[in-house]
Order: structure tokens, then sequence, then C-alpha cells
């Protein structure tokens, strides 16, 4: 009906960490009009509030940078993509993150106009090149960057606004359905860039804030557009134990910390040369399995150089306030990023006309199996601005007026209680059970049925209401779906999916 409200942008943003204020700040800059939606009414509900490490830079040393990206990503990233993100590193960080936004990352000496930066380095780097804040690196460059961007006079930013559907017409995405009211508003956009980040709310532990539910994924793979690489699941070696994980930097064991069993050995240096330091893979399965074998693995930051309250004051201070011994910090390996996602090219551009994807939602290939440490908010950066600079120098502007929305009657059936909760709960232990460090691919047949069974649920009651957390709760299994299908497909055990009966094929005699 002409008279429904809808509102119309040149560039939609969906998304508010880094991605997309970058992909915001990169279009604004070159003319566009941008809306920049997020479902986030708080920064700290974007996963650049919670990063931790740093953003890596080349160090001067671009070459041996992409080796190490190549290497930790046991050589299946995309070469033409490292390139990109390498080539442009320095150059969007020293534009955009010191110049525009004036970070005050740390430094060595007091010139805060030098180059006298901290470069940390963290695990299979083979260099200091790591930009940090302390370890709460992801929090400073993110709450300039907001404000950054409400403050630009091309874009309009609107929080607490979730996209619930791509809105398309013969293959074409003409910007989204918002649940900006209660039968949704069409917001409709020349190009669309989704910047919804990461997954980890489908498993019961995770270094991501709540709402990472794979809606970009999901919407994108349900209007039709390529995913890849979405087996390889990351999961990060080292996050507290206990219930609320939280995130202890790698940077810690970057700076000498030691893991140690609960007998109080150390085990890493039996696994690997590079011991706490080799991939994360790598440290991630061996810290579940000395969790098995021993009971316990605990983070021993007794050989630091300094005291580890003025090395990470803001860890040691989360520490204290759970009442930890900083010199034995219980950890676990929990779910920390996607490597795969939306499959787009150099330019973030997706396989749908008129669609973007950037940040964690996207697959460029730079991570290939196994993202190495601090490249996630650089590709963010880099991924975005470019992505933003493209939509906004595309010539052809769509016509919206064929395009049908999709009708939402918030009528029918009324929504059990506590309905999204319990069947979250469900798809958490499948995707723990059988899409977590370790598969067997035997088992994920049962993975998927049960998926499917509980998609199926939900499909009952989304159309007909525009309640969030039953979309989040859809993205969820769509995106558990494409991860259980893709690990089923891949019997080969490589970065972060580690196939049971491939693993114990390959592995060399003796082990
Ligand atoms: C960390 O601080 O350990 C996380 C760094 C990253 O995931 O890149």
């Amino acid at each position: 009906d002409d008279d429904s409200p809808s509102a119309s942008t040149d560039v939609l943003v969906v998304g508010s960490g880094i991605a997309g204020c970058a992909a915001a700040l990169g279009a604004a800059r070159e003319g566009s009009d941008v809306c920049l939606l997020t479902k986030a009414s708080r920064p700290d509900e974007a996963s650049t509030d919670w990063a931790q490490g740093g953003i890596s830079t080349t160090g001067g040393d671009p070459d041996s940078f992409k080796r190490d990206i190549v290497e930790a990503s046991s050589n299946t990233a995309d070469e033409d993509a490292v390139n990109v993100l390498v080539d442009d590193a320095d150059a969007a960080v020293r534009d955009v993150l010191i110049e525009t936004l004036e970070i005050g990352f740390d430094r060595t000496g007091p010139d805060a106009d030098g180059d006298d930066f901290d470069y940390a380095r963290e695990a299979a780097h083979s260099t200091d090149r790591i930009l940090h804040v302390d370890a709460s690196t992801g929090t400073h460059i993110l709450r300039p960057f907001l404000s950054h961007v409400d403050a630009h006079d091309r874009i309009d930013v609107r929080e607490d606004t979730a996209a619930l559907e791509l809105l398309t017409h013969e293959g074409a995405v003409h910007g989204v359905l918002t649940d900006e009211t209660q039968s949704g508003l069409p917001v409709y956009a020349n190009r669309t860039i989704l910047a919804t980040g990461g997954i980890g709310s489908l498993y019961t532990r995770s270094t991501n804030p709540e709402g990472s539910t794979g809606d970009g994924i999901a919407m994108a793979a349900l209007a039709g557009a390529e995913v890849a690489d979405m087996e390889y699941v990351q999961f990060h070696p080292t996050a507290f134990a206990g219930d609320d994980p939280f995130l202890l930097s790698e940077a810690v064991r970057g700076d000498g910390a030691h893991l140690l069993n609960a007998d109080g050995e150390r085990f890493m240096p039996d696994v690997h040369p590079d011991a706490e330091l080799a991939p994360r893979d790598v440290v991630a399965r061996a810290v579940a399995t000395e969790r098995e074998r021993t009971g316990e693995v605990v983070l021993d930051v007794s050989p630091l150089d300094e005291p580890f309250d003025e090395s990470f004051p803001d860890l040691a201070a989360t520490c204290a306030d759970r009442g930890l011994d900083r010199d034995r910090i219980p950890v676990a390996p929990c779910e920390h990023f996607l490597c795969g996602g939306i499959d787009v090219d150099r330019w973030g551009r997706a396989s749908l006309d008129g669609l973007y994807a950037v940040g964690e939602c996207a697959r460029t290939g730079v991570h290939g199996a196994n993202r190495l440490a601090s490249t996630s908010l650089l590709e963010g950066l880099v991924w975005g601005l470019r992505a933003g600079e493209d939509a906004a120098n595309a010539t052809e502007s769509l016509d919206h007026s064929p395009v049908e929305p999709p009708e939402l009657r918030d009528t029918d059936p009324a929504l059990p209680p506590r309905f999204a909760a319990e069947k979250f709960t469900r798809l958490r232990r499948t995707m723990d059970e059988y899409l977590g460090l370790e598969r067997d691919l035997d088992e994920l047949g049962r993975a998927g049925a049960v998926l499917r069974r509980l998609k199926g649920e939900v499909d009952a009651y989304t159309r007909t209401r525009t309640s969030r957390d039953l979309y989040e709760l859809r993205n969820a299994c769509v995106t558990a779906l494409l991860i259980a299908r893709a690990a089923r497909e891949n019997p080969e055990s490589v970065g972060c999916h580690y196939v049971i009966d491939d693993a114990v094929a390959n592995a060399p005699s003796g082990q």
C-alpha cells in the first residue's frame, strides 16, 4: 500500500562495530547520504567494544605480516585478500585511527606525535607490530568512532533498530525491513552494507556480546547470497573457565605468561615449537586436552617482565572483581570468531547486486581456516572503508517501486512464554556438542536434524510478528545450519575445523 511509511537513503549500513563505522565513514567521505542502523543501544553491544589485544599494523615489514597471516591459516588464506589487507593496513590505521579519531595508542615514550608506539606481539606474529591501548583496545577505538560517525552531517544513526529481512527484487538488494514499526518499516537503499558481526550466541560460552546471532549472514543467505568457510569457527584458547567467561588476551601470553595444567606443569613446549604462542587452534585444543586429562588449566602471569596490574590494569581489575588469584587464572577455550561468512570480493561486494558485507559477518578470504590474532579490527577497518567508498561511487541507482516488502502481521498465535530462551538453549547445546573444537562427521547428521527441527518450530512464528528475539533465534538457526552443513561437507582437518577421524588418520606416528 502506497501510504505505508518507509525511508530511503543512498547507502545503508547495518551494524555499529568498527566495520560498520568505517563503512559509513567511507561512504560519507565520498559524498553519499548514509543511514547506519544498529540493533544496539549501547556501544558494548558490538564485539569491537570487547576486543582486547589490539589492531595489527605491518610494523614496517609487510612481507612478514603477509607470511604470518598465511601460515596461521595453514596456507588456506586467499593471497589477493591478504595483499589488500596488508597493503591498506598502515594508511587506514594512520588516517582514521591516529589522525581522524586521535586514538591514544600506548607509547614507549612521551612524544605524542612521534612513532614511538608500544608495538605488542601476539601468537603466530613474527614481530612486534600490534597497536593497543592497555588490553582494552576495542573500547578505545569504538567510542570515539561512534561519536565521530554520530556527529557527521551525512550520516544518520538509528539505534535500537534491528534489520529483519533484506528487501530484494529480481536478485538485487534494495535495503532492509526494520523493526521500527510493528508491521516492519522498509528502509530503501541503493547499496546495503551488512556489518552485523559474529555468531557467539550460537554457543554457550563465547567472548562475544549476546546479540551476536549471525543476523547479517542469515538474512543474506535467506536472500540467496553465497556464504563460504562457515565451518571455520575460531575458539580462543584462554577465556576465564568459570561462569560468565571473559577473555584473557593473547597479549598476556605474548608478554610471557605460561599455561600450566592441574599438576603445575607447563605443557605447550611439548605440543608446538612456539609453545604458548603457537597458532590459536593448536593452543585451544591443547588446553582442552589438558583440562580433560588433569582437570584444570591455569594462566600463570608470574613470568611477565612487568607486574600484571601494571601491564594489564583492566584485566587485573576484572580478575580482582571476580575474586581470582591472578597467578592462577583458570582458563578454557571459548567461541571467539567466525572466519567464514558472506562471500565477498576485495571491495566487500557480495554475490547479490547492491549487497556488501564487511567485518566478521563477511568472508573476505583473509583468514582462511584460522585467523591470525589482531587482524579482525584491521579487516573491519580496511574492508569497511573500501566497501563504503565503492558503494558511494556505484553509479546506477535502483528503482525501488517494484519491491514488495514482506508483510508482517502482528496477529496470531501468541508466542509461548520463554519460547526464544528455551529454543536458544537447545540450539547452543547442539552447537557445543557437535560443532565445537572437534567434529565427528558421522554425528553431524544428528546435529543437522535437531537444528532443522528447531528452525521449523521458529518459522511457525516469524512473519506474524516483529519480535526481535524471535528474529535473532531464526537467524541463529539459519547460521547454525550453514555451519553444520559446511562442517559435514568438509572431511579434511584444517585450521579451526578439526575432524576427529581425519585427524587420527593424519597424525604423525607416535601421537
Ligand atoms: C586477544 O586479545 O587475545 C584477542 C585478539 C584477537 O582475537 O585478535
